[in-house]
């Protein structure tokens, strides 16, 4: 599975006959996140963008890669918790000693791009991932503010009202976001979007029935 020779700046094949797979289960993936994160707010944050790269998959005409895309969700902040300073490339050595498939680091690191690594989205499935981790952020604290405490009744233009509300969530670069819509080539709109409605599906899928 450890293969270095790999070039993490080679960008990842798009063409079907190259589709990404999983090659660690979801539960050694999760296994990986909590040896390195215990803070109940990360593993939220991780499990949510999963569930959006998953959903985005599909979405966007992935389904056979939407494992694939999961798992580089579900890991995209692994150093964060204990390498704040290292971040994106500190993830690189821990994924590397753990054996994991160059595509996932390659990935996983993009996310970092202009920030603090050098590794540039190319794939749809990075471009994605660069997207919508920020976004998730801020969607995040609008459903906090709101009475119902939920992205369910959650409209886009009250997200980007927020959006241009630089004080609120300050911490979600708004740069970050729309360079992630320039890189998609979508509107901020479509962009928000669709992460709302793969948030929304994120909560449905695990709120108790009654409270949907
Ligand atoms: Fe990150
Ligand atoms: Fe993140």
């Amino acid at each position: 599975m450890s293969d270095n020779s790999i070039d993490l700046h080679a960008p990842l094949p798009e063409d079907p006959s190259s589709r990404q797979h999983p090659t660690l289960s979801r539960e050694q993936a999760w296994q990986l996140l909590t040896r390195y994160n215990q803070d109940p707010f990360h593993l939220e944050h991780a499990r949510t963008v999963e569930a959006i790269m998953t959903y985005l998959a599909q979405a966007l005409g992935y389904a056979e890669e939407a494992a694939f895309w999961g798992l580089v969700g579900l890991l995209h902040d692994l150093d964060f918790e204990q390498f704040p300073q290292e971040h994106c490339l500190k993830s690189q050595i821990l994924m590397q000693e753990a054996g994991l498939d160059p595509q996932i680091i390659r990935a996983t690191a993009s996310h970092g791009y202009g920030i603090c690594c050098d590794i540039k989205p190319e794939h749809q499935m990075e471009k994605v991932l660069y997207a919508t981790d920020e976004l998730s952020g801020l969607i995040g604290a609008c459903a906090l503010v709101r009475p119902s405490r939920s992205t369910l009744d959650m409209e886009v233009k009250s997200v980007k009202k927020k959006f241009k509300q630089s004080s609120f969530a300050a911490g979600c670069s708004r740069p970050v976001i729309q360079r992630g819509a320039d890189m998609l080539g979508w509107s901020l709109d479509e962009l928000i979007a669709r992460t709302l409605e793969a948030m929304q599906a994120y909560e449905r899928s695990t709120s108790p029935a009654d409270a949907r």
